[in-house]
């Protein structure tokens, strides 16, 4: 394997994306970018009883991008805000089987996106 080959699952999630497009009655969303390639990536989470009832993404980004914001959003759904808030890039990559080296940091997107959308409902609720 290359370093830029991905596995099966990587590639199951890049082509299947779970949870992507929009949330229309989202209760908070949050947009990052990656500055090393220009990669953005935005998350939206929709929260009853302070579990993540629903969340959806959207991302412009490469392979690695996608697959880590799917892969991102199935672990968050269902979990409390505060289990959710605890999701790492690292859980994220390893959940996949993990990145190619080089890719690794394409995983950061997702992680820090979600966790910025938490902050931010949690800041409009006060
Ligand atoms: Fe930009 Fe992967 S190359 S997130």
């Amino acid at each position: 394997m290359g370093n830029t080959d991905y596995n099966e699952a990587v590639m199951d999630h890049f082509r299947n994306p779970r949870n992507m497009g929009e949330l229309k009655d989202a209760d908070a969303e949050a947009t990052v970018g990656n500055p090393s390639c220009g990669d953005v990536m935005r998350i939206m989470i929709k929260v009853s009883d302070d579990k993540i009832a629903d969340i959806k993404f959207q991302t412009m980004g490469c392979a690695a991008a996608i697959a880590t914001s799917s892969m991102a959003t199935e672990l968050a759904k269902g979990k409390s805000l505060d289990e959710a808030e605890k999701i790492s890039n690292k859980d994220v990559s390893l959940a996949l089987g993990e990145l190619p080296p080089i890719k690794e940091h394409c995983s950061n997107l997702a992680a820090d996106a979600l966790r910025l959308a938490i902050a931010n409902f949690r800041k409009n609720k006060k």
